[in-house]
């Protein structure tokens, strides 16, 4: 484990009080970075602010927080498609193995190497899974790396290959995830950027598609995984940041996350004696954070 960075906002957990340091690494370049990111949608939707972000060349960053804390949002801002949702970066930067990212426009971005699966498994549903690959095969950089992509999804995916001319609209939502990460892959990306893979998906199924990002990510392709399911996140990341209201919370390596009270009260459901105790802390920390509410996370 390369990382060297603690960082929390809320008082009264072991961790760290967040620093100017937030994110950053030793001795290696990050491959992505964002710095002071801020978000709106339209004129009042304030989505993110100030979030800092790094993600080394070789790691997997989980992005955890609860219904419309702007986790899709900074995937957006980073794989280029804000403008599609209405949505624009008001401050910061975005840079990627030291290039500016931030004003690309989408199929630029992937063609740095930034892929994104956005939520809700969208796969061409009317296309076989061979259609739905080769579509992905599109962005890739020469024709080489088009067919070791292909035998790489082959070997991360043997589903699909048996599956090769069957519509994608007849996959189980488990396997039309896989195809939305295989399709993504065939553009051999560096950084892979995956919006709640595991949604709606049997735990079994949950399994296997965590198992299968750390194998991605072995194979040495950055991951960044936006999750609510904290458990699984936590286990496939080596770094994890909480997102709260736009705003980063919590970061740290993910098992020091993992470990932490916050982060085992308001998303594992741990530790706490009992639920009355666990409420009264909640009050507390309520009362402590101001207008940040953490409660809508617990459960
Ligand atoms: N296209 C849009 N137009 C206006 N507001 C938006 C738009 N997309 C998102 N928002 C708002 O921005 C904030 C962040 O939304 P975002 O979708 O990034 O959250 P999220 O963490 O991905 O939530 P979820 O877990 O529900 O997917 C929310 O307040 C949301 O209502
Ligand atoms: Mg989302």
């Amino acid at each position: 484990m390369r990382h060297t960075m603690v960082g929390v906002r809320s008082a009264g957990t072991e961790l760290e009080a967040k620093g100017p340091d937030l994110g950053r690494t030793t001795g290696y370049a990050a491959v992505l970075s964002v710095r002071g990111l801020s978000v709106r949608y339209g004129r009042s939707v304030r989505a993110l602010e100030d979030v800092d972000v790094e993600v080394p060349e070789d790691g997997v960053l989980a992005v955890l927080g609860g219904n419309g804390a702007g986790k899709s949002t900074l995937l957006r801002a980073v794989s280029g498609t804000l403008k599609l949702h209405r949505g624009a970066i008001t401050a910061g930067e975005i840079s990627f193995d030291g290039e500016r990212l931030d004003r690309l426009d989408p199929a630029v971005v992937v063609r740095h190497g930034v892929v994104a699966v956005p939520e809700g498994r969208q796969v061409f549903a009317r296309m076989s899974v061979e259609e739905n690959l080769r579509a992905g095969g599109l962005g890739a950089r020469s024709a080489a790396s088009r067919t070791s992509s292909r035998d790489r999804v082959r070997e991360l995916f043997p589903v699909l290959a048996e599956r090769a001319g069957q519509r994608a609209g007849l996959l189980s939502g488990g396997e039309q995830q896989m195809l939305a990460i295989g399709r993504a892959l065939m553009s051999d990306p560096r950084l892979l950027l995956l919006d709640e893979p595991s949604l709606g998906l049997a735990p079994q199924m949950v399994g296997r598609i965590a198992r299968i990002i750390r194998e991605i990510h072995d194979q040495g392709t950055a991951v960044v995984l936006v999750e609510q399911n904290a458990t699984m996140a936590l286990q496939v990341a080596d770094h994890a940041v909480v997102l709260e209201v736009g705003r980063i919370a919590l970061s740290g390596p993910a098992v020091e996350l993992a470990a932490s009270d916050d982060v085992q009260r308001l998303y594992l459901g741990g530790h706490a004696e009992s639920q009355a105790q666990a409420d009264a802390e909640e009050a507390q920390a309520r009362a402590h954070r101001g207008r940040r509410t953490l409660s809508r996370w617990a459960g």
